[in-house]
């Protein structure tokens, strides 16, 4: 029997929709040689249609995603939407509102692929990642007091509950444990100087240790562990962070691993939809020029059929990524690759067959 996937598609802003379509075009693929049967319904949001209408993201349409089986999403953000609104009232909505509380991130450096990082290859570069995405200075809370004047007071709060930073710590040893590689599960938080919430992440992870003897734990804080994912990326297994540090080291994470045009990741729940997306922006100035790297959002792809569970499909997927990697493109990076966005979907579509 035919599997059945229903597939919702944000292809979002700048260069999202060109991404999106090559994602969607390795996902026939797959289709075709599988037997798995992927139905897409495409969402236009985003700053056109916010520029347009006024519409960011209606409440509907979110009950809506709630009952697809997954979500795929290209890019949010617009050069003429002030800085803040299609990713707060879009992208961090639909993190929150949907409850997922995962970001996963692997850092996987490709066999073919430069890193900036000297004398070091795939074998030093393959860790994962495991951002709160539910919390932390993200939830908004804060405010002004005497805004615009000389005594003006700016609160930036960072909410941590027991119950978000556990589920959290939770996920990620048991990721550490299905992984099977390294198994060290390394926090990431600042317990010098955040003597409140990373104490909480610090005794959590100690106490949800004990269900995962089978583990080591190792504790770094967020300013050393960047020096380290650049001086020795081969110490790290699994990360586990807070919302605001994973969103820093995951771009140190995407640049080791070549780049923004090959970062993907998954927004996680176990008990409901998950949404997975190539991690860097909406890239505006290449818009429609055929220049940018589609493999991110592949890469993206590829997360979402492993977790929906077509394991083979994933396998086969991820093959035909890294022999694209490895024996065509030239370069990552937009206008670098040897190849047009289009051709490199192609590429990898083709291998699939
Ligand atoms: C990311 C992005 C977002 C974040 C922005 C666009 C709000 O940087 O997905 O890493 O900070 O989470
Ligand atoms: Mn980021």
């Amino acid at each position: 029997m035919t599997k059945k996937y229903d597939i919702a598609v944000i292809p979002g802003d700048g260069t999202g929709p060109e991404v999106v379509a090559e994602a969607v075009k390795v996902l026939e693929a797959v289709s075709k040689k599988y037997g798995v049967d992927f139905k897409f319904k495409e969402y236009g949001l985003g700053g056109d249609l916010y520029l347009k209408e006024g519409t960011l993201l209606p409440d509907e349409v979110i009950e809506e995603l709630k009952g697809f089986d997954a979500i795929f999403l290209g890019a949010i953000g617009h050069p003429d939407v002030k800085p803040g609104i299609l990713e707060r009232e879009i992208l961090l909505r639909l993190r929150f509102e949907m409850d997922l509380y995962i970001n996963l991130r692997p850092v996987v450096l490709h066999p073919g692929v430069e890193t900036p990082l000297k004398d070091k290859g795939p074998e030093d570069i393959d860790f994962v990642v495991v951002r709160e995405n539910s919390e932390g200075v993200y939830a908004g809370g804060g405010g002004f007091l005497k805004k615009n004047t000389p005594d003006e007071v700016a609160i930036q709060e960072s909410v941590n509950t027991r119950k978000g930073v556990e589920r959290c710590i939770r996920y990620a040893f048991e990721y550490c444990r299905e992984r099977n590689k390294k198994k060290v599960l390394t926090l990431c938080a600042k317990t010098n100087v955040l003597i409140y919430e990373s104490d909480l992440w610090y005794r959590v992870l100690q106490e949800v240790h004990e269900e995962y003897p089978d583990i080591h734990i190792n504790y770094q804080h967020v300013d050393a562990l960047c020096m380290w994912m650049i001086k020795n990326p081969e110490q790290f297994d699994v990360i586990v962070t807070n919302n605001m540090f994973g969103d820093i080291i995951t771009d140190i994470g995407a640049i080791i691993q070549g780049g923004m045009g090959i970062a993907a990741g998954g927004n996680i729940n176990p008990e409901v939809t998950a949404m997975f997306e190539p991690i860097g922006g909406s890239a505006p100035k290449y818009t429609g020029r055929n220049q940018i790297n589609p493999m991110a959002a592949i890469g993206a792809a590829q997360m979402m059929v492993d977790y929906i569970g077509e394991k083979e499909a994933a396998g086969l997927m991820l093959e035909a990524i890294k022999k694209v990697l490895k024996e065509d493109l030239k370069g990552l990076e937009a206008g670098k690759m040897g190849y047009g966005t289009h051709e490199v979907g192609n590429l990898v579509a083709d291998y699939i067959g």
